[in-house]
């Protein structure tokens, strides 16, 4: 008697899926070009990229990594969300293409961000601990940030001279 309402729901369910599976509300934010590095451009010791690299550029840059979980709705429509918002508010993979002004805030950011640990955020962080920041992963974004800061401000300048010669 249970087994025809069973397997019809069992049925219906996974065709809601899959018919599910093609809908991103926050487009399509899995089919960008991957090629290349994050922060390229920048003059970013190794470590301090890899850092971010794994640390960051899930949902700042188009080297999203997805996991299986995240190809499954309604989960995917929460990941896309986050992967959208995160590379709207910054795209480490388009840096050379944001302006000096932007990019001297956005290191800011950056560093206000990992010091205060409110990136990465908590629930991401809760699903892969091991993408937390450490105490060192901290300082040495801190240092870099405020380096490159210094490293941008005077070749703006230079080019600055430059251009009124
Ligand atoms: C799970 C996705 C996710 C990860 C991982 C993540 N972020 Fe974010 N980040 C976001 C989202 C979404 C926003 C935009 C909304 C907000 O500010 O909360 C954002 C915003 C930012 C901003 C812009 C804040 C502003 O004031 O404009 C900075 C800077 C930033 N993140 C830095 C980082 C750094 C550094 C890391 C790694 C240590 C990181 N994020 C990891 C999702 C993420």
């Amino acid at each position: 008697m249970l087994g025809r309402p069973i397997g019809f729901s069992a049925l219906l369910l996974s065709l809601i899926s899959a018919a599910c599976s093609f809908v991103h509300p926050w487009g399509d934010v899995r089919n960008v070009a991957t090629r290349g590095q994050i922060l390229e451009g920048s003059a970013v010791p190794e470590d301090v990229r890899r850092i971010l690299e794994s640390k960051c550029a899930d949902c700042h840059s188009n080297q999203t990594h997805w996991p299986v979980y995240s190809r499954v709705p309604p989960v995917s429509w929460l990941v896309e969300h986050d992967v959208h918002a995160g590379r709207a508010a910054m795209n480490l993979s388009h840096w050379a293409r944001i302006s000096t002004e932007s990019r001297i805030a956005l290191l800011s950011r950056i560093a206000a961000e990992a010091r205060t640990g409110e990136m990465p955020p908590k629930p991401y962080t809760m699903l892969h601990p091991a993408n937390r920041l450490t105490d060192s992963d901290k300082q040495q974004i801190a240092t870099w940030a405020r380096t490159e800061r210094k490293r941008i401000r005077t070749e703006g300048s230079a080019q600055k001279e430059i251009e009124t010669k």
